[in-house]
């Protein structure tokens, strides 16, 4: 989100004449756009600054702004710790650039704006993008779901979505700049709605855009997660046969403490539903260890439901206190070894899960969308399945973009290795 929220940004900033530079000691203006879902994510801005405060002492007419969540979260602290910040702007304030820098910023002190829009979203600005496979494209913003640990529905504040019509219209504008995959996205992805028309509605307008070859979307909640979903998903290729479904826990305890409005036996439900719908669908998840008040019994329920889905994947975090937020005022916090111990113990289960799920697609022919050169050998392509896995392969004869039929032989971390099969090869 914030990749894309920064293109907008960026597409603002070239209307007024700018352009962009990756070197700071070249920069008129310098910004950093921030995160606060958890702490770590503050940190690092804060550490970004001090290297941009050392540009400011060098050249004090450069312009440095925070831009984001944490400028929404943090204004205040910002600006009695690190004076030499001209501009705070909130994720609904993107609009104020051009007034600001038409006022000369550094001679009139500060600009401020962190006010929060019921309506803002930025719906005629189509954002700047560098050239590429994959375009995200935000479709919504805000979240009204106020899970006890999230600092979003603070930061971003309320619901919100664009147009089917302007969303397609920039999908469109995406394929024909020479994009084939397109991310749907917003913190609440499919709560998705305008003029009464909801989520899967919008997926499957948008699967006959000509010359779109993938459409992905992220992130879901599982409440929202419905049967139309799943039959526009199962109906259309174009749509990738992937959800991330965020589990967060195991207990049920838990859940509701976090407010995540569905109970363990539910969303063990929903994945087995998933699979029956989607058969080979991808299915990845974000868990949160040592949540307020987590025991050792429901952490391992956290495991157990971790092992009884088999996820192919799982972003794995450490919870942190979050201003504003209801359960940063849990007595019942877990200290910081108990909480390193539980991460470890998922990211060394979901290692061994996602291994094992891997392994089952050995020997399968996969269509994959090459996306670029392999990390490890020029030689090598890598791209990703439908089901949202890294393939690594031989060039052979195609190109960045292609759709290309894949013999998968291997299964090893958390990629998979294949070769390349000839068209004439591949009977589906
Ligand atoms: N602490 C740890 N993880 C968090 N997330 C959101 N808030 C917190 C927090 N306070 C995680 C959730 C969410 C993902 C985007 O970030 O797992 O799904
Ligand atoms: Fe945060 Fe997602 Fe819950 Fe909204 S649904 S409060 S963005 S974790």
């Amino acid at each position: 989100m914030n990749v894309a929220d920064s293109e907008l940004v960026e597409s603002i900033l070239k209307r007024e004449g700018f352009c962009a530079t990756k070197n700071m000691h070249a920069a008129d203006a310098i910004f950093v756009n921030t995160c606060a879902i958890r702490e770590h994510a503050e940190e690092k801005v804060h550490s970004r600054l001090g290297t941009f405060y050392q540009v400011k002492k060098e050249r004090p007419e450069v312009i440095i702004g925070v831009l984001g969540c944490m400028a929404q979260n943090l204004k205040d602290e910002l600006l009695e710790s690190k004076p030499y910040i001209d501009i705070i702007l909130g994720p609904d304030s993107y609009r104020k650039l051009p007034g600001i820098f038409s006022r000369e910023t550094t001679q009139n002190g500060n600009v401020v704006d962190t006010k929060l829009s019921r309506f803002e979203v930025y719906d005629d600005l189509f954002p700047s993008r560098k050239e590429g496979v994959n375009a995200w494209v935000s479709i919504m913003r805000g979240c009204d779901k106020f899970c006890t640990f999230c600092i979003v529905p603070f930061t971003r504040g309320r619901e919100r979505s664009r147009s089917v019509e302007s969303v397609r219209q920039e999908v469109s504008k995406a394929v024909a700049n020479g994009f084939v995959e397109v991310t749907l996205l917003g913190q609440n992805v499919n709560s998705y709605r305008h003029d009464n028309r909801n989520f899967h509605y919008l997926l499957e307008e948008l699967t006959t855009v000509s010359g779109l070859k993938r459409i992905r979307y992220t992130s879901p909640h599982p409440q929202d997660i419905t049967e139309e979903l799943l039959n526009v998903m199962a109906a259309h290729p174009v749509i990738c046969n992937s959800i991330h479904l965020p589990l967060q826990a195991g207990s049920n305890r838990i859940l509701k403490r976090m407010n995540r409005t569905y109970s363990k036996e539910h969303f063990i439900a929903l994945a087995g539903k998933i699979r029956d719908y989607l058969p080979g669908v991808g299915i990845s998840t974000d868990i949160i260890v040592g949540f307020p008040g987590e025991t050792e019994a429901d952490f391992q329920e956290t495991l157990n439901v971790m092992n009884l889905v088999q996820f192919d994947s799982a972003f794995t975090f450490k919870y942190s206190p979050r201003p504003y937020t209801k359960a940063e005022q849990y007595s019942d916090q877990i200290p910081e070894d108990i909480k390193q111990e539980r991460l470890q113990l998922v990211i060394d289960i979901q290692k061994r899960n996602t291994l094992l799920q891997n392994r089952k697609m050995i020997g399968n022919v996969e269509l994959v969308l090459v996306e670029k050169e392999s990390k490890k050998a020029t030689d090598q392509w890598a791209g990703r399945t439908d089901s949202n896995k890294w393939v690594i392969f031989d060039k052979g004869n195609v190109r960045i973009k292609d759709i290309v039929p894949v013999k998968i032989m291997d299964a090893r971390g958390v990629s998979l290795h294949g070769e390349l099969l000839e068209k004439e090869e591949v009977c589906m």
